[in-house]
């Protein structure tokens, strides 16, 4: 028999957006999305409150139900604080909204996050985990196996480091990640027991015992901060419609880069205008 191959290209046929909504349906069909980050003054000293901001507004645009933001940042968590988009829900950080969300964690709030992570990697049941969640996952064993514990509780989670933050998770360093990127995806898919997806030109989606996919679309249009963010708050969106998480990255990816590929000259490219186009 011919060998399994090593990984599959991931292409879609339809340049279409989002998928028909039925009649009947309502907002609880598409899901509710949490986004848990802010700033928390982390990397370098930058706030990082657009991050949090641009994987909501992608959420938004991207067709969840309901998108709830938790800030971790000290002056955002009062009852009165206002967004500026008025369907985003602010939200002080509390349990009973992730118990059963599409929880996206980590895109900024710093150290600030830590605290959180217990209580989120034990009690939501699906859970995308970008940059600063990544960060506190790779300097605490405890936080680890919580996220490795997840499968043996029917919860996935979504992992998205870029090349820097899977070599933080694989205790390794970047160039060993961008030598092998297919086998540093899988492998954090095997230690974590979740889907990886390693961003990058030639973003690598991996699950458990499953064959990876490499994504065939995007470009160096994406190669600007805040795109990341937009990407955690797509597949948040996605995995909340009701698919597997490997189909919610899968798509995520895709759609990300198709967009950035079908960019028109005359728009200038940002994460937030990329954030309100994906509807
Ligand atoms: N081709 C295709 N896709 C690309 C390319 C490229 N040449 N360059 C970047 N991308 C895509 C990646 O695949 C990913 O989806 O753009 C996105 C970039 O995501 P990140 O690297 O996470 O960048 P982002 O989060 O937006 O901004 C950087 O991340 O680690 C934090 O603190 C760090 O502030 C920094 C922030
Ligand atoms: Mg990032």
């Amino acid at each position: 028999p011919a060998a399994a191959p090593a990984a599959r290209l991931s292409t879609r046929p339809t340049s279409g957006s989002q998928p028909a909504r039925p009649h009947s349906s309502h907002k609880g069909s598409y899901g509710d999305v949490v986004i848990l980050g802010g700033e928390g003054l982390g990397h370098r000293g930058l706030s990082m409150t657009g991050a949090a901001w641009l994987a909501a507004l992608t959420a938004l645009h991207a067709g969840a139900g309901r998108v709830m933001l938790a800030l971790l940042d000290a002056e955002h968590r009062t009852d009165q604080a206002i967004s500026p988009w008025p369907e985003i829900m602010l939200r002080q950080p509390q349990a009973q909204d992730w118990h059963s969300a599409t929880v996206v964690c980590g895109c900024g709030g710093g150290q600030a996050i830590e605290p959180w992570l217990p209580t989120v990697l034990q009690q939501a049941p699906r859970l995308v985990l970008d940059a600063d969640a990544l960060n506190a996952i790779s300097q605490s064993a405890s936080l680890a196996k919580l996220l490795c514990s997840r499968a043996t509780r029917q919860q996935s989670a979504i992992l998205t480091p870029h090349p820097l933050e899977a070599a933080r998770l694989l205790k390794t360093d970047t160039q060993s990640v961008q030598a092998d990127r297919l086998r540093a995806a899988s492998a954090l898919a095997q230690q974590f027991q979740c889907t990886a997806l390693l961003k990058g030109s030639g973003t690598v989606i991996a699950s458990p015992a499953s064959t990876p996919w490499i994504n065939s679309s995007g470009n160096a249009l994406l190669a600007r901060g805040g795109t990341g963010d937009v990407l955690a708050g797509l597949t948040g969106a996605i995995w909340a419609t009701g698919c597997t998480a490997e189909q919610a990255a899968v798509q995520a990816a895709f759609r990300h880069g198709q967009l950035a590929d079908e960019w028109p000259a005359h728009i200038p490219f940002s994460a937030s205008v990329l954030a309100m186009h994906l509807g």
